[in-house]
């Protein structure tokens, strides 16, 4: 794999709007990201990946522009993102900002025009088709619930829309629209933003002969528009992109991120989709890992030495982890270090969501009117039409909405965690008396701590290779509710051993030689390494460790 600047990355999620509000709307804000770049410095990452932050009237977050070259008011002002960039530079962090182009904003200028004259030109920036006999165009559902299509008033036009109806999808097949999204993500990079996390950008393309998901997603020509799109902005410019990109053959990732790839890197999703509360896992945790290592091996397989993938193991969109793998009295600060664990020594590039790195969890809400979510409402309508009570659709929604992500975050056990002095958008979990930045920081104990020795770790001089291009070989495979591997470069091996499971184990094999590098029970410097023999994990440990012998 040829070597690139943006292999040593170490990447932070920031959502803006519950990061710091610093003007007291209740809204995160750009200046509370400038108030925090030492905070992100401390934890050693070189890379921040920032939601949207361009104007929108916020009905999915941001991720529905209404203008691409404006930073909405919400979160400050041009010069406020230019000071954040500045101060992120003079740190050695590299900004990349969220790219939504599938869709705009239904509040977009050329979707008010299209919306005029769905056949003049705005019309064409838009997929705008006329139904039959009072029907849509076709059967296609949107992701968020219900039709793809809505109606243009009384026209007999339709617009499509596969995220929330407040967001119509861009036409791709406009040349014009094209040119339009290309001089946009240039200013941005002029300015100094130095790649994007490309937002459900394999659904491009679309095939009005299919139905459902396969008429929208990674639809055969997709290549070409996602090639154009590289050519003619971030692949001349060595920018560092980032695509979420789900569903695509195994045989398709070279072509996607590999040597010459539309993207850099993309989002590997497998430990998101595994969730303890979804009901075919309930009860089953050790099966659960069990699948989710195998998925997890088979992509490393995949990868090695073509590509590397993003390795996640929370965002903005799925529930916090410790509560997705881990039954409710064993989600501690243990598991949840092993469970960083076991994702951010793979190979590939690790991405940690903010509040991550102190353990934030799920809040669960008592009443519909505490989420805040469009796409919450969609559901909570639709579990009940299809026969839940309030009760259980509200039930539902709290085991498994991505607005568990979104709550904001907790700097310290005061009033709203330290996030705001106004009335926070969205509430604060109470639980920041517990657990916030604030008590973990000196802590050597806490799970910042820990995270800090983590990303210390992978930037080792003698091991940063080693992180990056080495082998991933996974080790204990049979050994249920355990997640391990070595990682082996030029001779050197370490071994990531974790065991995600309320009880010990003992790994099957002996193993001897091993210099301990992190160990998230006894996290002092006089740590014996284990004895030879067969290796011990206490419920929930995690081990790095070199094999010397
Ligand atoms: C983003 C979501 C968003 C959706 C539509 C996703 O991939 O991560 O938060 O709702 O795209 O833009």
């Amino acid at each position: 794999m040829k070597k690139q600047w943006w292999h040593e990355l170490i990447g932070y999620q920031i959502y803006p709007r519950s990061f710091q509000d610093t003007d007291g709307d209740g809204n995160g804000d750009l200046r509370g990201i400038l108030r925090h770049l030492d905070d992100i410095q401390e934890l050693g990452v070189n890379a921040l990946w920032i939601c949207p932050v361009t104007k929108s009237p916020m009905l999915d977050s941001g991720y529905d522009t209404a203008d691409y070259d404006q930073i909405d008011p919400m979160f400050g002002t041009m010069e406020d993102m230019k000071a954040l960039l500045a101060g992120a530079k003079s740190r050695g962090i590299h900004v990349i900002m969220d790219l939504v182009v599938n869709h705009s904003s239904s509040e977009h200028p050329w979707f008010l025009e299209a919306l005029k004259n769905p056949e003049g030109e705005y019309g064409k920036y838009y997929i705008i088709r006329r139904g039959h006999d009072g029907q849509p165009p076709n059967g296609w559902r949107s992701f968020f619930g219900g039709s793809a299509w809505e109606p243009v008033g009384d026209s007999g036009y339709y617009y499509l829309h596969l995220f929330t109806k407040y967001q119509p999808d861009l036409n791709w097949e406009n040349p014009r629209l094209r040119q339009e999204i290309y001089g946009m993500i240039n200013r941005w990079m002029d300015m100094g933003v130095e790649g994007f996390r490309i937002d459900s950008i394999n659904h491009l393309k679309k095939d009005f002969s299919r139905s459902g998901e396969d008429g929208f997603t990674n639809v055969e020509g997709i290549g070409e528009l996602l090639r154009e799109l590289r050519d003619n902005t971030y692949g001349p410019r060595g920018g560092f992109t980032i695509g979420e990109v789900n569903g695509i053959r195994p045989e398709q990732m070279e072509e996607y991120i590999g040597e010459g790839g539309y993207f850099s890197t993309m989002f590997d999703f497998t430990c998101m989709r595994y969730r303890l509360q979804s009901p075919c896992w309930q009860g089953r945790q050790e099966e659960m890992v069990d699948a989710c290592r195998k998925e997890l091996f088979d992509s490393q397989r995949r990868a090695a030495g073509r590509a590397l993938l993003c390795n996640v193991m929370e965002n903005h969109d799925t529930p916090r982890l410790g509560g997705r793998f881990c039954p409710p009295e064993e989600i501690s600060p243990r598991s949840k270090a092993a469970l960083g664990t076991m994702n951010f020594f793979l190979a590939g590039i690790p991405f940690i969501y903010q509040g991550q790195a102190i353990g934030m969890e799920d809040y669960p809400k008592e009443d519909i009117s505490q989420f805040r979510d469009f796409a919450t409402f969609n559901l909570y309508r639709e579990y009940q039409q299809d026969g839940a009570t309030a009760a259980e659709a509200l039930a539902r929604l709290n085991a498994d909405s991505r607005e568990h992500a979104r709550t904001p975050m907790q700097w310290d056990g005061g009033v709203n965690g330290g996030f705001t002095d106004g009335e926070p958008w969205f509430d604060v979990n109470p639980n920041c008396v517990r657990i916030n930045l604030e008590a973990q920081r000196t802590d050597p104990a806490s799970l910042f701590s820990y995270y800090r020795k983590m990303v210390a770790l992978r930037k080792r001089e003698d091991l940063r290779e080693l992180f990056i291009y080495g082998e991933t070989v996974p080790v204990f495979e049979e050994c249920g509710g355990v997640i391990a591997y070595e990682r082996r470069w030029e001779g050197t091996r370490v071994l990531v051993a974790c065991n995600i499971s309320g009880r010990p184990v003992s790994l099957p094999q002996p193993v001897s030689g091993l210099e301990v590098l992190l160990d998230n029970i006894q996290e002092t410097p006089e740590k014996t390494a284990p004895q030879d023999g067969n290796l011990e994990l206490q419920p929930y440990e995690a081990l790095v460790c070199r094999i010397t012998a």
